[in-house]
């Protein structure tokens, strides 16, 4: 079996993060959700995996190079313009050949990975096996309504009035039957060939459809929100390390990760809480639940349920919370005796300040 990750897509709900990055870079515990991905796929013992991007090629291939750090093999393909989850299919069609395929979206997080769903799936080789989970609200998702036996009776991408409760969440196993479900659908009402589409072509043509429930926890990662909850749901799991440095007056309490070259002095760090590699933390209260990433310092600041990327820096700011601070972005106190707040803050950006 092969992989077919999509790392594509214009990530409009994740600005002003995705101006600059792609959303698959987006660290959860200080971690690329798209790493996070890739450990997914290999669990299932697949190494061969294509990986979808869009005009970020370079930004990702950065990272994950070959793939050889993480013990898979990418093959790069490249999609011009986000036409559709089941575009993607037929661009990766050199690579896929007519091999059974598993395909993961790649900003949608299942920590408790699918293993059980691809040994079924291999078992019997339906035609394509969709992977469900309750949702409240289903309409912002592909739903899932099924016979009283689990098989796919319908497929509605994101209904207004959703009819089943079970939200398609982003994994997908591929015989070569999807091929030609792929070539035989149009272009939806938003302009994009949905992968949700050509799964219903199968139902219709009367092909052997089947969907199996994901109980884990699950994040579809494309919201500022759904990222720091993704990030607190996977701290929670934590194992705790220092090597860094922490001084004798400091505290960690409970999960805390140091990482190599970082220093902790005069702080508190509550657990569940990572300090990344190089990062220097001052007389501050960090955590729980925080992530921060590589580089970065914080002086007299108290953070908490908040991730840091790299490099940035928050001095003398207080009571932050549930907040994200980009790359070498830097929040700090205004000049002496200024009474203003002064911002510099870039497009699509918000700011929430405590009356
Ligand atoms: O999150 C689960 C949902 O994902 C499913 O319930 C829906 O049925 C499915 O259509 C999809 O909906 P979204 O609107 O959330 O998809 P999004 O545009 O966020 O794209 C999902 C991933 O695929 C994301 O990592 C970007 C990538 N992508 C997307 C498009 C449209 C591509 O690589 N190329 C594309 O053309």
């Amino acid at each position: 079996m092969k992989a077919l990750v999509l790392s594509g897509g214009s990530g409009t709900r994740l600005r002003p993060f995705s101006y600059s990055m792609p959303k698959q870079l987006i660290p959860i515990a200080n971690k690329p959700v798209l790493e996070h991905v890739l450990e997914n796929v290999k669990e299932l013992g697949v190494t061969e995996i294509g990986v979808v991007v869009g005009g970020r090629l370079s930004q990702i291939q950065t990272v994950f190079g070959d793939g050889s750090d993480l013990g898979v093999r990418i093959t790069y393909i490249e999609q011009e313009a986000p036409l559709g989850l089941a575009h993607c299919v037929s661009l990766a069609r050199p690579f896929l050949a007519d091999d059974d395929f598993v395909m993961y979206l790649g900003d949608n997080m299942l920590p408790e990975g699918v293993k059980p769903i691809a040994e079924e799936f291999t078992a019997d080789r339906p035609d394509a096996q969709v992977v469900v989970h309750k949702v409240a609200d289903p309409r912002a998702f592909g739903v899932a309504e099924l016979d009283a036996e689990g098989g796919v009776e319908r497929l509605v991408e994101k209904p207004q009035q959703p009819r089943s409760d079970l939200a398609l969440i982003g994994v997908y196993f591929f015989t070569s039957a999807i091929h030609e479900a792929v070539a035989a659908i149009e272009p939806s009402a938003r302009g994009e060939l949905e992968i949700t589409d050509a799964i219903q072509w199968l139902v219709t043509h009367g092909r052997d459809v089947r969907a199996s429930v994901y109980d884990g926890y699950w994040k579809d990662t494309g919201r500022v929100d759904d990222v720091l909850e993704c990030n607190r749901e996977l701290l929670d799991g934590l194992r705790p390390s220092v090597d860094g440095e922490v001084d004798a007056v400091s505290t960690l309490i409970g999960r805390v990760v140091v990482e190599r070259g970082a220093r902790v002095i005069g702080s508190r760090i509550e657990g569940p809480a990572i300090i990344g590699a190089g990062t220097v933390v001052t007389d501050s209260r960090i955590g729980p639940f925080t992530s921060i990433g590589k580089d970065c310092v914080l002086t007299d600041t108290d953070i908490e349920y908040s991730i840091a990327l790299d490099g940035a820096t928050v001095s003398e700011v207080r009571g932050l919370r549930s907040s994200i601070i980009g790359r070498f972005a830097s929040v700090g106190p205004a000049g002496q005796d200024t009474p203003h707040h002064r911002l510099v803050v870039g497009d699509h950006t918000r700011v929430e300040v405590a009356a």
